[in-house]
């Protein structure tokens, strides 16, 4: 059952309390912010019952990379939907349309982040100050370009698919740990791609899929360093998604995909931390 820890002055239009729900049997402390119409004396008796409500009630904060388009803003508009705070990243807010749509949503922050950029990154992470983020979702990611065959192999984008791919979700995640040490269950999310299972043979995309072989290490590395810390860290693959990088013929639709990520994300545990997780929730080979 929900308690409250309530605080308000007669003075201010807003009051901030603490509330405790159950998640999957899970205690999940939340931010309420209520926005009142003041009743003159009545909040002196109560602070609570003389209010005209528009309660935005703020149960998880989750910061999405890539938040633009595709699975980001998929996941972005789900989480949305179900009173979580999302602070929306991407590298052109102002070009953002389809985010910019979103933006009447309270519960929506959007804001400025090229997660290779290390100046973005960093002038986004202290903005943060200490603000509790429950969630970081590491899904910015680039197929890196048409040279990727064994007659045709381009290096230079090479590497700079692995700074996009692998090195920022590293660099981002541990940046924003002071963040996620106060939230009740932190989770770190890459998204990754089954493209870079080794035990799944294919041809071609070698700058793709070293890349997300070497972000599920990186996954599998930092869930151990962060287990003492109680910080769940998983890569998850988003399924054949129909985005512009995933095509036109894919399996999934990102609705589909966003729904299952979100199911899986919800419900991930300490005990399935550092494993690679499909987007309905399979366990799958490395
Ligand atoms: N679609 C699939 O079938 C599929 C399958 C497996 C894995 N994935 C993975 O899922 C994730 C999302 O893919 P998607 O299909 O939604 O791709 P998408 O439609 O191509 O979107 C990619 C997103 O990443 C952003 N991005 C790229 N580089 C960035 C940077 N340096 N800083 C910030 N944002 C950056 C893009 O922003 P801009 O608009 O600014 O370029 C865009 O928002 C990726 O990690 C991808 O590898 C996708």
């Amino acid at each position: 059952m929900p308690h409250n820890d309530i605080t308000a002055n007669s003075t201010s239009k807003e009051c901030t309390f603490k509330k405790s729900i159950t998640v999957e049997g899970i205690a999940i402390e939340s931010t309420v912010i209520e926005s009142i119409a003041i009743e003159s004396t009545a909040i002196e008796n109560t602070a609570i019952a003389s209010l005209t409500k528009n309660r935005r009630t703020i149960v998880e904060t989750i910061i999405i990379t890539g938040a633009n388009r595709g699975i980001g803003l998929a996941l972005t508009r789900q989480f949305l939907q179900t009173q979580r705070a999302v602070i929306a990243t991407c590298r052109q807010p102002d070009a953002a349309t389809d985010l910019q749509a979103l933006s009447s949503n309270p519960n929506l922050e959007i804001r400025q982040l090229d997660v290779t950029d290390l100046s973005s990154v960093d002038e986004f992470s202290a903005s943060l100050t200490e603000q509790t983020i429950d969630v970081l979702i590491n899904n910015a990611g680039v197929t890196g370009g048409s040279h990727q065959s064994l007659k045709d192999m381009e290096t230079t984008s090479w590497l700079a698919t692995f700074e996009t791919n692998t090195i920022a979700p590293l660099r981002l995640s541990t940046l924003l740990l002071k963040n996620l040490r106060s939230a009740a269950r932190p989770r770190i999310i890459s998204v990754s791609s089954y493209m870079g299972s080794i035990s799944r043979p294919g041809n071609g995309a070698y700058a793709y899929r070293s890349s997300k072989a070497a972000l599920n290490k990186v996954m599998q590395v930092m869930a151990c360093d962060l287990a003492d810390d109680g910080i769940i860290a998983c890569p998850v693959h988003p399924g054949w998604v129909r985005t512009d990088m995933g095509g036109s013929t894919a399996d999934l639709s990102v609705e589909q995909s966003a729904g299952g990520l979100i199911d899986l994300i919800d419900k991930l545990n300490m005990a399935q931390s550092g494993h690679f997780w499909n987007w309905d929730g399979e366990k799958l080979p490395w």
